[in-house]
């Protein structure tokens, strides 16, 4: 049984990851940014005892420091982090470079690298420090994206972000590797969270579907079972490794 914390556990992806690694055994701090009903929600979906929510805005690096230390704390040290918070693509943050002017430009880019990479960065190093401290081994799972390596052109700044993730991801698993810790990230394409259903449905919904030779898109279960595998002992050989996890709808060479 290990202790994880999943950032942004309130929805989606996260609060899938949450309920996985509970009904694996592992306790969790479910973190989420600013709707902490929702994070009582991905609570209560859980299995197991023991589970904690902790809150606040990973743009903000003293946060990020007492939701570490309220974890770690409340868990008894945290072994496991999932990194999986972030500022995602919405009408409200797209900024085609063709769209938007200079100020709404800048201000993407802030508020996407602010939580998309420098928060993953901060709760690296946060979690990491306190792993190498008490000399315990550990695992840090990246939700990254296929946009890091298929572009996004009317979100930059993601691309951008995921793509420093992945590679900051790499160098962390160089760094942590000789303590024990082992650091992947996984890049997913299209998943069907609800805040994508409205897409899935409308008229983008066939295209969607058909960017996968599968013929459908990717759901958060399977996202799940995925950081599972990544948060347990048999991943020790993933390290280092960007899983690319799209049902072969972008392939990179
Ligand atoms: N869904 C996809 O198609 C897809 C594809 C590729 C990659 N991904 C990646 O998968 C991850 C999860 O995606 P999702 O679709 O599940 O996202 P989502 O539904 O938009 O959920 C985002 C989560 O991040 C939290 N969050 C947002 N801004 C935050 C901030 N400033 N500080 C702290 N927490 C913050 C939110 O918390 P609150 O709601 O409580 O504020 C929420 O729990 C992301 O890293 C995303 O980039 C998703």
């Amino acid at each position: 049984m290990s202790a994880a914390l999943v950032t942004g556990a309130s929805r989606g992806i996260g609060r899938a990851i949450a309920c996985a690694l509970a009904a694996r055994g592992d306790r969790v701090a479910v973190h989420y940014g600013a709707d902490r009903s929702a994070a009582e929600e991905t609570v209560r979906a859980m299995a197991g005892t023991g589970h904690v929510i902790v809150g606040g805005d990973l743009s903000d690096p003293e946060v990020a420091a007492e939701i570490v230390r309220t974890a770690d704390e409340a868990l008894g040290g945290v072994d496991i982090l999932v990194n999986n918070a972030a500022v995602a693509p919405n009408d409200e943050n797209r900024h085609g470079v063709d769209e938007v002017d200079y100020e709404a430009w800048q201000a993407a880019w802030r508020t996407i690298v602010d939580v998309d990479l420098l928060g993953a960065a901060h709760m690296t190093y946060l979690v990491a420090r306190r792993l190498i401290d008490r000399e315990a081994p550990g695992f840090v799972v990246n939700v990254g994206s296929r946009g890091a390596y298929r572009g996004e052109p009317d979100f930059p700044a993601y691309g951008a972000a995921k793509a420093g993730l992945h590679a900051f991801g790499q160098s962390m698993a160089v760094a942590l590797a000789p303590h024990g810790i082992v650091v992947t990230s996984i890049a997913p394409g299209f998943i069907s969270t609800d805040r994508q259903t409205e897409n899935i449905e409308g008229t983008a919904g066939e295209h969607l579907r058909a960017q996968s030779p599968f013929g459908r898109v990717g759901t958060p279960d399977e996202v799940a079972e995925a950081v599972l595998f990544l948060s347990s002992p048999a991943a020790a050989w993933s390290s280092g490794g960007v899983l690319d996890f799209n049902g072969a709808s972008y392939l990179r060479s």
